[in-house]
């Protein structure tokens, strides 16, 4: 409801937050992807390492294919917008990764987080190798050894279509239930972030596991379903994992939304498409920058939480702002952004790209109803 003279619009301000999982690309879509998230209030940024070429190794040197170092992408980051108080860039895990790195980069300081993708299973995922190679080639041993968390994409790569998307299983609840449980029990100190969870078999599996364990969840699986991206085709809808079902929804918001939530944190996996669907498939990706606090504010309000009482603002604020850093070891922002109850309209974000349409628009939305102060 549009704000009067006499009722002014409630507002939320909030310990500046941190987005555990978002995708910054490289070269000149840098700098606007970057601004965008600075723009909404982030103090901290976990930027994920599938660029082109992907950040595979620690340190710059000699690998088996063209690849950055962490140390190298942390620097293009910093050159291109030095905002952030906190950077984690998480080792893409491939066949370069061995236990050496993983201790020599941890002592280092550079190497927080590894990084799994399942082979070919997304966007820029052909370097990864197939879990049990890292659960059994010591490397999964050296990080729970030096406290580096392990960032998991969580779904089966390479299942049959027919098995990828059913209504009774599909390639996260696939993974949850068969190679999470003996990951988690094979290395219990370990520490696992599950990202962009997007089953109530995810959830499950990470509320039932040790403190060790904990997950990010993404505007888009609080917001939406498959039949949200179904209905009319919204390919801008498309990420991996793929939106699910009502009860898995339903399931995230209650994990998120819950008072005594600790492991359920803000990652947006805001993954920025200019060219998003092509003659013959599309690119998997939500874009979230500029908007995902918004976002996150109106799936609160959807799954029920009143976020003008002092009760909601806090089962918010540990989502958005504290779970996060808590879990890898970062402190909470002494600075803070505001969030107000009031429409904006939403806007594509110009790249040297291209535009690049965000979740909001791509879901037919023409206003947000929070903006950013
Ligand atoms: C991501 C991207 O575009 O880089 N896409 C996505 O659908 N989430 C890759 C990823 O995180 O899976
Ligand atoms: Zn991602």
């Amino acid at each position: 409801m549009p704000a009067n003279a006499n009722t002014p619009a409630p507002r939320l301000t909030l310990p500046r937050w941190h987005d555990l999982h978002a995708h910054f690309r490289q070269g000149e879509l840098l700098r606007p992807l970057l601004r965008a998230h600075a723009a909404m209030g982030c103090a901290g940024i976990l930027a994920m390492p599938n660029t082109v070429p992907p950040v595979a190794k620690v340190f710059p040197g000699d690998a088996a294919f063209d690849c950055w170092s962490i140390e190298e992408y942390l620097r293009m980051i910093r050159d291109a917008d030095g905002g952030f108080d906190d950077i984690i860039v998480p080792l893409y895990l491939s066949e370069n990764a061995t236990p050496e790195m993983i201790s020599a980069g941890a002592k280092s300081g550079l190497l927080r987080a590894c990084k799994y993708y399942p082979p070919r299973g997304t966007t820029n995922a052909e370097h990864g190798r197939p879990l049990d190679h890292y659960m059994q080639n010591g490397v999964f041993e050296a990080m729970a050894e030096h406290g580096v968390v392990l960032c998991l994409h969580g779904e089966e790569h390479g299942l049959a279509p027919e098995n990828y998307f059913d209504s009774a299983a599909n390639a996260e609840t696939f993974f949850y239930r068969e190679r999470a449980p003996r990951l988690a029990e094979k290395f219990p100190d370990l520490k696992i972030a599950a990202e962009h969870v997007s089953t109530k078999a995810a959830v499950d599996f990470v509320l039932q596991a040790g403190e060790n364990v904990a997950a990010s969840v993404t505007p888009q699986h609080l917001l939406y379903t498959a039949g949200h991206l179904l209905q009319g085709c919204k390919y801008h809808l498309y990420c991996l994992p793929l939106l699910k079902f009502d009860a898995d929804r339903a399931a995230l918001r209650a994990a998120v939304t819950d008072p005594r939530n600790t492991k359920f944190f803000a990652g947006t996996d805001s993954a920025p498409h200019a060219r998003k669907a092509t003659d013959c498939g599309c690119a998997a990706g939500c874009f979230t920058g500029g908007v995902a606090p918004q976002l996150y504010a109106m799936a609160f309000e959807e799954a029920g939480v009143d976020l003008s009482a002092p009760v909601g603002q806090g089962i918010f604020a540990r989502f958005l702002c504290c779970n996060g850093p808590a879990f890898y070891d970062l402190p909470v922002s002494k600075e803070t952004f505001t969030l107000i109850k009031e429409d904006r309209n939403v806007a594509s974000l110009a790249t040297p790209d291209g535009n690049i349409v965000t979740l909001a628009e791509g879901a037919g939305l023409k206003t947000l109803p929070w903006r950013i102060a």
